[in-house]
C-alpha cells in the first residue's frame, strides 16, 4: 500500500502555511490528509499557528496566550508568503475541521513545551468529538506531558509522539511505553530507520514522516515501509507517486 500523503500545514510551499487557503489547496491537490499546528488564545479559542509570537507570520508583534481572538483576526497571515494571499486570517480550530472533516487522516499538533497546558488538551478533545471526527483525527505533540492528559481525558483519541534529533532518549527509546500508548510515532525523516519502522510495526504502530520534500527522502521512506508522509508540496508527491514512471 503506498503511504498517505499529509499537507504539512497545508499545501505550504504554495500557500501561507496554516491558513485556510493552504488547507483548501491541499484538498485540490489530492493530499490524504493535513498536518497542522495549534495554541490556545488568550479569549480560551484553539487557533491554529505554529509560533505563540505573531510576528514572523503577520508583519505584527504580539502573544497570542494573551491576545483575544479579535484581536488576532485582525492580524493578516497571508501576505508574507505573496501578496496575493493578502487578507488570509488565523483559522480556528473548528473552521479547520469543518473543511478537512472528509479527509482520512487529520493531524492536530498541539503545540508548546511548558507543563502546564492551559487546558487545551480538554478543548481539542472536545472538538474532536463534537465535529466526529475520532476516526480521522490523530493529535500530536513534542510534548509528551500534553499526550498523557489527552490520553487520560478519553483513551479513544488517537495520540501521536512527535520525535526530532534532540528528542530525550526515553521517549526515542520508547521507555515512556507503559504511560503512553501512543497510535502513531512521528520521527523527523533523519531519525527515520527501517528497523524503527519494523519495531513500531510489531507494536501495531502507525509510522508517520516528516518533513518530505525530494525524491531522494520519499524514496527512502517507501523502502523502509512508512505509512505517511507529511510535506509541504502534496501535488509533487502525488505526481511522484502516482504519476512517475
Ligand atoms: O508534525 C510534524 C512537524 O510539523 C513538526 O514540526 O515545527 O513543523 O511543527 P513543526
Ligand atoms: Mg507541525
Amino acid at each position: 500500500m503506498k503511504p498517505l500523503i499529509i499537507a504539512h500545514r497545508g499545501a505550504s510551499a504554495h500557500a501561507p502555511e496554516n491558513t485556510m487557503a493552504a488547507f483548501d489547496l491541499a484538498i485540490r491537490q489530492k493530499a490524504d490528509g493535513i498536518e497542522f499546528d495549534v495554541w490556545k488564545c488568550g479569549s480560551g479559542e484553539i487557533v491554529v499557528t505554529h509560533n505563540r509570537q505573531t510576528q514572523a507570520l503577520s508583519g505584527t508583534a504580539g502573544d497570542l496566550q494573551t491576545m483575544t481572538l479579535k484581536q488576532l483576526r485582525k492580524l493578516d497571515f497571508g501576505r508574507h508568503k505573496d501578496p496575493k494571499f493578502r487578507g488570509e486570517r488565523i483559522p480556528t480550530l473548528d473552521e479547520v475541521l469543518d473543511l478537512a472533516h472528509g479527509l482520512e487522516l487529520i493531524n492536530i499538533e498541539i503545540k508548546g513545551t511548558e507543563l502546564r497546558s492551559r487546558g487545551i488538551e480538554l478543548d481539542v478533545a472536545e472538538k474532536i468529538l463534537r465535529h466526529k471526527l475520532l476516526r480521522r483525527v490523530v493529535v500530536s505533540s513534542f510534548n509528551p506531558t500534553i499526550l498523557a492528559r489527552l490520553q487520560d481525558l478519553n483513551p479513544a483519541i488517537r495520540i501521536g509522539l512527535l520525535l526530532y534529533e534532540k528528542s530525550p532518549m526515553p521517549l526515542r527509546r520508547g521507555w515512556s511505553a507503559k504511560l503512553l500508548k501512543p497510535f502513531s510515532i512521528h520521527p523527523s525523516f533523519a531519525l527515520l530507520k527501517k528497523k524503527f519502522v519494523e519495531l513500531a510495526h510489531r507494536k501495531d504502530q502507525k509510522v508517520i514522516v516528516w518533513t518530505i520534500n525530494d525524491s531522494a527522502q520519499l524514496e527512502t521512506c517507501i523502502q523502509d515501509g512508512v505509512d505517511a508522509m507529511i510535506t509541504d508540496d502534496p501535488a509533487w508527491m502525488y505526481d511522484a507517486l502516482h504519476n512517475a514512471p
